[in-house]
């Protein structure tokens, strides 16, 4: 036999559901309600696509050469005004841009995580942010924000950093209230711990008015060197092919990230990062907007509809206000969500299972289903199928 070095360690400790799931998308006819995936219908495709030749033409030395680590000046500065207020006055030095949010995730793995290191995680929490911090070998403390009295201090106490998604997480689809939120700053301060708040689905907003980012919430009006780590991207907003993320936060850490992302990717494509610029200089970002709240309220209307119609007696779910997900936890605790995911393929119906969105692997009690990939129609039809495939498994 060869002889070879193994494989590193981490690698043993995944789960098979995530291949499972992610290759359910070859399979014909299948209702996808397992994924994340933005609707094709709320991408500028004219917009972007005119952007792309234009950025090109006017500025072939930004958009075709090696770019500074960092990113382009000119969309820092842009994203530096977005997101100053008075409390928190921004420069450049707070940003850097990165390949899409999943890549922030991972460098804050690499600058804050040595091996079996502490992380506080809003729980169940981001399958994405448990894979970037894998081979990192973390040990978890749960926070389950919407516990009574849960108590974010002691949750944070030796902890690297808390991890939350405050708007309409991902899997849950919470909006975690702006006294939570204050706690949670208050609890950073006191605990030494930065928290990380991911902020993917900030925008998608279908009922009331947004609530305050942390990292507004946490300026003192001096320039901005507060415990929040903020990741931003354009994928929910604009759409996620260009792969442009953006991490704000005290100029120390930047380049701490910086440092991180030099040997990972060196740079976000030029190219990108002009269109992300000029998207959002022009206001396409801004007038997509309201079409796809539009879009994504009657379809979250649909499913939550037709769960109503034939899930009710079998699971319990809150509608959310935001976002992309409903969250349902099974009234039978006898049926796993596992072998609920894989028995629903046989349907023609894929959903995501609780397990994978527990940094335990564990929990096999619920499931998310998206709402914002697929027609009503199909919406309507996926439940059916789901309602039908629990049936047979009860
Ligand atoms: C909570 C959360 N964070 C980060 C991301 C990463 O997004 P992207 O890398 O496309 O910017 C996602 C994507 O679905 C997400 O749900």
């Amino acid at each position: 036999m060869t002889k070879r070095a193994p494989l590193a360690n981490w690698l043993n400790d995944t789960n098979d559901v995530v291949a499972v799931f992610l290759a359910a998308g070859q399979i014909p006819d299948l209702i996808n309600l397992a994924g994340g995936l933005p609707a094709p219908d709320a991408w500028p495709v004219d917009q972007i696509s005119e952007l792309a030749g234009r950025v090109v033409r006017d500025y072939p030395t930004e958009t075709l050469t090696y770019s500074p680590v960092p990113g382009l000046p000119y969309l820092r500065d842009i994203l530096a005004a977005r997101y100053s207020t008075e409390n928190s006055p921004l420069t450049r030095d707070n940003v850097l841009i990165t390949t899409g949010g999943a890549q922030g995730l991972d460098l804050i793995g690499k600058v804050l995580l040595e091996p079996g290191a502490l992380i506080a995680a809003q729980s169940p929490a981001y399958l994405g942010a448990l894979d970037a911090w894998r081979p990192r070998t973390p040990r978890y403390n749960p926070m389950k924000l919407e516990t009574e009295g849960f108590d974010p201090k002691a949750a944070m106490t030796g902890a690297q950093f808390a991890y939350t998604v405050p708007n309409f997480s991902n899997p849950s689809g919470r909006l975690v209230p702006v006294a939570q939120r204050q706690q949670l700053i208050d609890a950073a301060r006191d605990t030494g711990a930065w928290l990380v708040e991911d902020d993917p689905y900030g925008k998608l907003f279908y009922d009331g008015e947004a609530l305050p980012s942390m990292l507004e919430m946490c300026g003192d009006g001096s320039p901005y060197a507060g415990p929040v780590i903020y990741l931003g991207t354009v994928s929910k907003e604009l759409a996620p092919g260009l792969r442009i993320g953006w991490i704000i936060a005290a100029p120390e850490m930047i380049k701490a990230l910086a440092t991180a992302k030099q040997g990972s990717d060196m740079f976000s494509s030029g190219l990108c990062q002009m269109v992300a610029a000029k998207a959002f200089e022009e206001g396409v970002a801004d007038t997509a907007l309201p079409g796809i709240l539009d879009l994504y309220r009657a379809r979250r209307d649909a499913l939550c509809a037709a769960m109503d119609e034939h899930l009710s007696d079998l699971m319990t779910w809150e509608k959310p206000s935001g976002g992309m997900f409903v969250w349902a936890k099974m009234k039978n605790p006898a049926i796993s969500t596992d072998a609920l995911m894989k028995a629903g393929l046989d349907q023609g119906v894929c959903i995501s299972p609780s397990s994978v969105f527990d940094p335990e692997g564990t929990d096999q009690s619920s499931l998310r289903i998206n709402f914002t990939l697929n027609t009503p129609e199909k919406l309507t039809e996926g439940v059916r199928r789901l309602a039908a495939t629990i049936r047979q498994m009860a």
